[in-house]
């Protein structure tokens, strides 16, 4: 089956229109496109939830902050149609630029408190590009779910705080991290490690998992932290960014694992920066 392609607002709502004459319930998958395994376990997740499934592909230039970053980002669509459709997704909605921000353009969306902070203090203006983004993306296509990856811990509290926050009637569900068989998060970015960087990769989760069994052990904060940081980079890695302790729920800065979290970290690999999050369970 070929997959439907619009990229305006009006088709896509013109579409959306007709299923909603049929009685289906629809997810939507946002995306940047460069689509692998993990976002496809995204659509897989919108079809066990709904009827029918969305994909969006549109590389956001409001959130990247750095310009050559926006320009190395890959840009693979007729490759990211065929898995959509091979996934089962029923739509790919592809804006351009000005249609997704028309001339005159002049609203943010800017969420506080979860968006501070891991990720938000190193990327100015990140997260008030996703969550303006992810509004329009929200409201564009009306639909009833939306599908997050936990890849993504902290992007996925945003999302949920500005649905909430901003009365948009659709259920945000965050989905498990998908990983490559060495333990390596999917990521667009993988593909810009070098064949040295690719092997080094996969420590960051392994010391993160590490981390995560000895603070469930009851093993001191502040020590974990530092001895994962420093396996990290003795493992290849250029810069830890940031190694915290969150809560799972709201994402507050933990002193200890009375409650279930997660330990997020950001490190630079060369030149390529990788996020990941694993769970801890409360000790
Ligand atoms: P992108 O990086 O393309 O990711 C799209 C979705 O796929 C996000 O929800 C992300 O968390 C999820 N994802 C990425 N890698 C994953 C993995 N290994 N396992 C599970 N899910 C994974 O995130 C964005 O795009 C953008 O910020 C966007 C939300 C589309 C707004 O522009």
């Amino acid at each position: 089956m070929s997959l439907r392609i619009v990229r305006t607002v009006g088709d896509l709502r013109a579409e959306v229109a007709g299923w909603r004459r049929e009685g289906h319930r629809v997810a939507v998958v946002p995306t940047m496109g460069a689509l692998h395994a993990g976002h496809l376990s995204l659509v897989e997740a919108g079809l066990a939830a709904v009827d029918r499934v969305i994909v969006t592909l549109f590389v956001n230039p409001k959130q990247f902050n750095n310009p050559g970053d926006l320009a190395a980002y890959p840009r693979t669509e007729e490759d990211d149609a065929r898995k959509v459709a091979g996934a089962g997704g029923h739509l790919l909605y592809a804006p351009g630029p000005a249609e997704m921000y028309p001339a005159g353009f002049a609203t943010t969306v800017s969420v506080t408190g979860v968006s501070e902070g891991l990720c938000g203090a190193f990327r100015s203006g990140h997260f008030d590009g996703v969550s303006t983004v992810v509004a329009k993306l929200f409201l564009q296509t009306g639909a009833d779910a939306a599908m997050f990856g936990e890849k993504d811990f902290q992007q996925l509290h945003v999302v949920r705080r500005m649905a909430a926050d901003l009365d948009i009637p659709i259920r945000v569900i965050g989905c498990p991290t998908v990983r490559e068989a060495d333990g390596l998060a999917m990521s667009s970015r993988n593909g810009r490690l070098s064949t040295e960087e690719r092997e080094i990769a996969p420590r960051l989760a392994e010391a993160m998992v590490t981390a995560s069994a000895r603070l469930a052990d009851g093993d001191g904060l502040d020590r974990v932290l530092e001895e994962a940081r420093a396996t990290i980079v003795a493992g290849g890695f250029r810069e830890v960014e940031y190694l915290e302790l969150r809560a799972e729920d709201d994402l507050a800065p933990l002193a200890r694992t009375d409650r279930p979290a997660r330990l997020l970290a950001a490190a630079w690999l060369g030149d390529v920066r990788l996020i990941d999050n694993v769970p801890v369970p409360a000790a």
